[in-house]
């Protein structure tokens, strides 16, 4: 009697603890389960089969979703060195790598933001090469350069006689360009500097006599480093302007008080330094000190805050 009750006692004991273990087991499997599941089916796991290392992956899962979606659809040794620039643009991506591609032919060394800024500015091709027609639409913004051109002998409206007060020989320039280049005379004047107009204003014919001087004389790539064909000036425009100052010509004025004044206050007026020193290569022209480009004060602030050329800031801030 006794015997048989210790005996059931134990029975009872063990019971309860082999389905303890079984319950522990099923919930490690489930665990494990999971933890697989969750593996496989992970972003880390499915970048490392298509072949990222350790390090493009913990980059990849920083970035924003259309980057990781991008990396996720195959391997792209690119995504990551070009998604880094900062003037990355989603639109010109086919095109970025098939430039890089053009430029592995030269050199291993590939210089990433370079390639942003020459595809986001056309530079990938030649200068008058893959020109297309500047969005009119952007008024007082618009890009003119060696791909943006103007419709066809573009005449703009609004267009007045400059004083000689303000200019040297006879000029013009747009009314709305001529109340902000009077206000910012006003301002320089006030600091013992005198701004003079030495050109405003070109219709197609003279811009066309201008180009065609240079090139009769000094021949085809001297006339293109300094002035704009015919449609592709932005003299044409009615918003540029040649500034210099009394005893200064255009290789000195960037040594005149009159230049560094501009240089620091012109933006608050509404122009920008379109050709400046070292951006040639982008530009496409030489150094030019003198000419100012009117694109209105809330912009050309914003301009000169970038440090970016005109054909850099259009291409990212205002072209889309
Ligand atoms: N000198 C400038 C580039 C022009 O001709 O428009
Ligand atoms: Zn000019």
């Amino acid at each position: 009697m006794v015997d048989n009750m210790v005996y059931t006692k134990r029975r009872l004991k063990k019971g309860p603890i082999i389905i303890l273990i079984i319950f522990i087991i099923i919930i490690i499997l489930v665990i494990a389960g999971i933890k697989l599941y969750t593996h496989y089916t992970s972003n880390e796991y499915k970048l490392e089969k298509l072949g990222y290392s350790e390090k493009e992956i913990n980059i990849l899962l920083k970035k924003d979703d259309k980057i990781l979606k991008k990396a996720l659809t195959k391997y792209d040794e690119y995504l990551i060195p070009l998604t880094n620039q900062k003037y990355f643009l989603w639109k010109n991506y086919k095109t970025y790598k098939e430039y890089i591609n053009k430029l592995q032919k030269e050199t291993n060394n590939i210089d990433y933001k370079k390639v942003i800024t020459n595809v986001n500015t056309k530079r990938n091709y030649d200068f008058y090469t893959h020109t297309v027609k500047t969005n009119m639409d952007k008024g007082n913004a618009i890009l003119v350069n060696k791909y943006y051109s103007l419709p066809e002998a573009y005449a703009p409206k609004d267009i007045v006689n400059v004083s000689n007060q303000h200019s040297y020989g006879t000029v013009q320039i747009k009314s709305e360009v001529y109340d902000a280049f009077k206000e910012m005379f006003n301002a320089a004047k006030k600091e013992n500097i005198t701004l003079i107009i030495n050109s405003g204003y070109r219709d197609y014919a003279s811009q066309e006599k201008v180009y065609n001087q240079y090139k009769e004389t000094k021949g085809e790539e001297y006339a293109d480093s300094i002035a704009a064909r015919p449609d592709f000036s932005e003299h044409q425009t009615g918003l540029a302007l040649d500034i210099i100052t009394y005893g200064a010509s255009g290789t000195t004025f960037d040594t005149t008080d009159a230049f560094k004044w501009l240089d620091k206050n012109a933006n608050k007026y509404g122009f920008i330094l379109r050709y400046p020193k070292n951006q040639e290569d982008i530009t496409g022209y030489s150094y030019e000190s003198w000419h100012f480009r009117y694109i209105g004060k809330n912009l050309a602030s914003k301009v000169k805050q970038s440090n970016l050329t005109y054909d850099e800031y259009y291409a990212y801030y205002i072209e889309e």
